[in-house]
């Protein structure tokens, strides 16, 4: 067994070593040993503002000194009912109330359950069960887990996890009904009606999607009138409509959030990462007026949550993140940026695994494939893309890699996600280094 400085973590990787990291500033990390790394995923595309703004770390310290901690089924903050209304005002008054949490799963999770909680209230007890979409994440706790449809990540825990269904994905580059979206009339959608129909309207209770998907089909964007078409269903048959804006939502995509790209409104949303842009742990699930007066109006309790949920650090710190955004126009940046690098990336095209670029705003991926005729995937034991996120992190640049979009079997992906802050001048550097790691990882894989 090798000995890695870390002698007693238990991390993500057992057998490897990966970088330490000492120092971190707008697009840049900086390892113990003195490499700078682009960061080209934004860590788990979460550092939207940059690394290292000295005024947020600012107003996290300074709400430490005031109130670090205080329990919020006693206590309210000015600061919880600040960042509550930023985030309602960011999404134009489509949102009413938020309820704050500590992260992705827990967002989801809290949405899943604010759903049943609005059922119940309403007199409708029977209603349930959550569907969802294959290759699709909504995070790792068993509940999130459960209606997640990210086949390599479910494998092993599936024994735990609640038997919901999955639809296939909105993802046209390997429509599951082999039609085109010119002539598909969204089978994909459609399938949501025959499964409510099939399991009982009065079972379901949910429906949850990411708007533009996240590692689990590399930033695969919906065909248009997709989310049309989900919202005229779930109106139909009152399934409350929860979009999983975890990874898209407060910028990222290029607009404040990814549904505001499909003309719907949905009932609830899913915040995480980008909300606190990296600075503390915190996360969200937002509401419609709706779903908040039923309860309000009826039990008048929603009996759940975390112990860190709701205090009044985190909600400092998402609100000035917020701000920040919009002082420095930086959700329009992302939108500008986006463009630039999703130019870039078509250059990629030229090599021979660049199947498909995709995504909106810097939320970006590539699908890598061995063939661009049929599409074919490549060998999944060639680890293609964990290769090429070795080799470019060799060369300086981190991004994540992801498996899986060919049903769960196969299907190789890289994707971008760096703070809104970079210039064209590192995206540049960026991609003549993947463009470079390609063609070391092609040439080693026989192309
Ligand atoms: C779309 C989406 N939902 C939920 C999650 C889970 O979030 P977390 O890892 O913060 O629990 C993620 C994480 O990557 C995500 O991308």
């Amino acid at each position: 067994m090798p000995t890695y400085d870390n002698d007693h973590v238990l991390g993500f990787h057992l057998n490897r070593q990966t970088p330490s990291i000492v120092k971190a500033e707008g697009v840049y990390l900086y390892d113990d040993k003195g490499n700078r790394i682009i960061d080209a995923s934004g860590g788990a595309i979460v550092c939207s503002i940059g690394h290292g703004v000295r005024e947020i770390v600012d107003v996290a310290a300074e709400q430490m000194k005031k109130v670090a901690y205080v329990f919020r089924r006693a206590f309210q903050s000015p600061e919880l009912e600040a960042a509550a209304g930023k985030v309602c005002e960011a999404t134009k008054g489509d949102m009413d109330r938020v309820f704050f949490v500590s992260g992705g799963s827990e967002a989801t999770e809290t949405a899943v359950k604010l759903a049943r909680k609005y059922h119940i209230d309403n007199g409708n007890p029977s209603k349930f069960r959550v569907i969802s979409r294959w290759q699709s994440y909504h995070g790792a706790t068993m509940g999130a887990l459960s209606w997640s449809g990210f086949t390599s990540r479910r494998a092993e825990f599936t024994p735990y996890l609640n038997d919901f269904v999955h639809l296939p994905p909105a993802y046209c580059y390997r429509c599951w009904y082999g039609k085109s979206p010119e002539t598909c009339d969204l089978a994909c959608a459609q399938a949501l009606e025959n499964e409510i129909l099939c399991l009982g309207p009065e079972t379901v209770s949910a429906y949850i999607a990411e708007p533009v998907s996240g590692h689990a089909l590399g930033a695969a964007f919906p065909p248009d009138e997709h989310f049309k078409r989900i919202r005229q269903i779930c109106d139909r048959y009152d399934v409350l409509m929860i979009l999983d804006e975890v990874m898209n939502g407060v910028g990222r995509t290029g607009k404040w959030f990814a549904y505001q790209y499909h003309g719907v409104v949905p009932d609830i949303i899913a915040l995480a990462k980008g909300l606190s842009a990296g600075y503390y742990p915190v996360g969200a699930a937002v509401v419609r007026a709706k779903i908040y007066d039923t309860i309000a109006a009826h039990s008048g309790i929603f009996g759940s949550g975390h112990t860190y949920g709701g205090n009044p650090v985190a909600a400092a710190v998402v609100c000035r993140v917020i701000d920040y955004l919009k002082e420095h126009n930086l959700v329009e940046r992302c939108a500008a940026m986006g463009d630039y690098l999703a130019m870039k990336l078509e250059t990629l095209k030229s090599h021979p695994t660049v199947g498909d670029v995709r995504g909106k705003g810097l939320q970006r991926g590539i699908e890598f494939v061995k063939d661009k005729a049929t599409r074919a995937a490549l060998d999944p034991q060639i680890h293609f893309s964990q290769q090429i996120q070795d080799e470019a992190l060799r060369r300086g640049v981190h991004i994540e890699s992801s498996f899986g979009c060919d049903r769960g079997q196969a299907g190789d992906m890289i994707i971008f996600g760096p703070p809104f802050i970079i210039t064209e001048e590192q995206i540049d550097d960026l991609m003549g280094i993947i463009d470079e790691t390609l063609t070391v990882v092609e040439k080693r894989a026989g192309f």
